[in-house]
């Protein structure tokens, strides 16, 4: 990061974080809160706060005995201003944990600029366990703690690099409206009343989506912003209703021509705002969805563990190729063209019934019927409630499938691919966190790409897109998107787009999808045949999406983007798992601001100016 210049005000002469033993001798002013006070009859010895560091004052009786008198008053959290000397401490009291504890200020005078009432918790105690909804509540006393201080410093400092790199590569930065008509990211919008026109909404964006690809047909060529999204869904630990992505867009560009981009940013960005962590692989590697799934059982793989599915189907198979393994589910499954799949949970082999129940149990809440775990004993032997029927052979190959070892526990799932895929590939998270098999420093990027253009609605009848509606399809699917009548109104399960993969790329860091982009439709043609299949008619082609489909209509050029989440990305810069602790001021689960007791009621006369009156909800399906 650049140099900074000098922070000194009327108040103060330097921060608190800034005064080294080379200063000893100068005079100097301080100002900030007061961290901690210790009083020791004639000497009272303040330690002095602000976001950049600790200061410790010392007010001495003999030497300023007004001083003093007001230095006896100060409180936890009382606002002052120092003025006084710096000298070094006296050798032995010297602090190596503060960067200033070569030194203190020995002072002349102080003014209390504010006094402060006793705060609902430890501002002082980075350890103080503190209930959350008081941390919300108050937020700005929150932010005074060190720790949530530096997380909201580093956030800046990401922004930062992120908008350097992108001025540095040409690329314009471009404010669009959050008072604009839906964009559609899977979510419910957010809408705002219009008084202007009574009767009439808003939505806030979910993403600039629609604008930014206007914004290629204008030729700006390079766009980005740093953009506030708006989406009412369920919160997670990665999810708030509003919250901020990277967005951009590039023309004349291929899938590779972003995704190198990105890389070489994402790289440059962390690199600089956190220099000290390893980024796990350069290049990042590259999955195709179908791997990914396969491999992980996520779309977001955590990369920095192995602990990878394995398919137990060959391991279960007769000479003749049909599945005889002697233990009825498995082959019933198989037989079903379903799939058994397992991970191993190395050193686990020793776990306990309970232990075992309780992975049971969880396997079921992620939605498999049951789990069938196989410990392997010394000498190779299976041990679990299904090892009687599965032959010495059959154990050898489960074994090798498995790369199973002695002490190790192996875990098996039947059923479906989906749910086998996505079970095993949230227990591997679990059990992986649960034996610290990931290096908590390293930053694990990797792409996931190709991911399938449409999954089948059948409540709907139609082909909800996966991702992005304005993905494009790669070059070699586009006939399965062409080849169909051309009638518009025609949708069936077994239309051939549902095989159509998307150039659409995911980056995933360390297990969180971090950010998710395509290279998009821009033929006017196939864009309307594939809102088409994504269940719009004609009319509501031209009431969702008019100005885009207008737009086309003018030379759009070949162009693609990406969204990286801000709030998450610097979540995992900062070892965090939810990204509240990355936000200023962020909503609870149910979208409250407890500070501004936000949402309220309107007033009155808010009602009226919109002509709206509130009749009630209708019960929730
Ligand atoms: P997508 O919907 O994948 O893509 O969003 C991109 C990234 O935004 C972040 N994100 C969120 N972060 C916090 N809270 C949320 N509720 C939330 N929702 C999404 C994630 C995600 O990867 N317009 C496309 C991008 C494109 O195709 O260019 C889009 O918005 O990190």
């Amino acid at each position: 990061m650049s140099a900074q210049r000098s922070l000194a005000t009327p108040y103060r002469t330097h921060t608190c974080g800034e005064l080294r033993a080379d200063d000893a001798g100068a005079g100097a002013k301080l100002a900030g809160w007061v961290h901690r006070r210790r009083d020791y009859g004639k000497l009272i010895f303040i330690d002095l706060r602000d976001r950049h560091g600790i200061t410790q004052v010392v007010i001495d009786a003999a030497d300023a005995p007004e001083a003093h008198a007001t230095a006896s008053r100060l409180r936890s959290e009382f606002v002052v201003a120092f003025d006084g000397e710096v000298a070094l401490r006296q050798p032995g009291t010297e602090n190596a944990k503060l960067a200033t504890g070569a030194v203190e200020l020995q002072a002349r005078s102080v003014r209390i600029l504010n006094e402060a009432k006793t705060p609902p918790f430890y501002v002082n105690d980075p350890d103080a366990p503190i209930d959350e909804s008081l941390r919300l509540k108050y937020r700005y006393l929150d932010i005074r703690r060190e720790q949530m201080a530096r997380r909201l410093v580093l956030r800046s400092e990401l922004v930062q690099a992120i908008r350097r790199v992108h001025h540095d590569n040409g690329f314009v930065e471009v404010e669009t409206p959050n008072l604009i008509k839906s964009t559609p990211e899977g979510a419910r919008d957010f809408i705002v009343p219009s008084r202007l026109q009574p009767g009439t909404v808003y939505a806030l964006p979910q993403s600039p989506q629609q604008l930014k690809q206007l914004l290629m047909v204008a030729g700006i060529d390079r766009y980005f912003q740093i953009a506030r999204c708006f989406r009412d869904e369920d919160m997670r630990g990665d999810r708030q209703p509003e919250f901020t992505q990277l967005d951009l867009e590039m023309s004349f560009v291929d899938e590779d021509a972003v995704r190198g981009f990105i890389e070489r940013m994402i790289i440059e960005v962390t690199q600089a705002t956190t220099p000290e962590r390893p980024i796990r692989d350069i290049p990042f590697p590259v999955f195709e969805y179908e791997d990914a799934m396969e491999r992980y059982g996520s779309d977001k793989p955590d990369i920095r563990f192995a602990m990878e599915l394995f398919d137990l189907a060959p391991a279960l198979a007769g000479a003749d190729g049909a599945p005889s393994s002697g233990f009825r589910v498995f082959d019933e499954t198989l037989a079903a063209g379903n799939r058994v799949k397992g991970i191993t949970a190395p050193g686990m082999g020793g776990a306990t019934r309970r232990e075992i129940d309780d992975l049971t149990e969880t396997a079921k809440r992620f939605g498999a019927k049951g789990l069938v775990h196989l410990s392997v004993q010394a000498g190779g032997e299976l041990h679990g409630p299904i090892a009687k029927f599965l032959s010495a052979d059959t154990q050898a190959a489960i074994r090798e499938h498995a790369r199973a070892g002695e002490g190790d526990l192996i875990l098996v799932v039947a059923d479906g691919a989906e749910t086998a895929n996505d079970v095993l590939g949230r227990l591997r998270v679990e059990l992986g966190a649960r034996l610290g098999l990931a290096d908590p420093d390293e930053l694990a990027y990797c792409w996931v790409h190709h991911f399938p253009m449409y999954k089948w609605d059948a409540e709907g009848h139609r082909w909800d897109a996966t991702h992005n509606p304005f993905s494009g399809v790669v070059p070699e699917d586009e006939v399965l998107l062409t080849t169909t009548s051309g009638d518009l109104d025609v949708r069936d399960p077994g239309d051939p787009a549902g095989r159509a993969k998307a150039m659409q790329y995911d980056v995933a860091l360390n297990g969180w999808e971090l950010g998710g982009g395509s290279v998009r439709i821009w033929d006017p043609v196939l864009l309307a045949r594939s809102f088409n299949l994504q269940g719009y008619t004609r009319e509501q082609m031209r009431e969702r999406f008019g100005a885009i489909l207008d737009a086309f209509e003018y030379g759009a050029p070949p162009h693609g983007g990406i969204a990286l989440g801000i709030d998450r990305w610097a979540a995992l810069l900062s070892y965090q798992t939810n990204i509240r602790e990355v936000m200023a001021f962020p909503k609870t689960q149910s979208g409250s601001d407890l500070m501004l007791e936000a949402p309220s009621a309107p007033e009155a006369n808010q009602y009226e100016d919109l002509g709206l009156r509130f009749v009630g909800v209708p019960e929730r399906r």
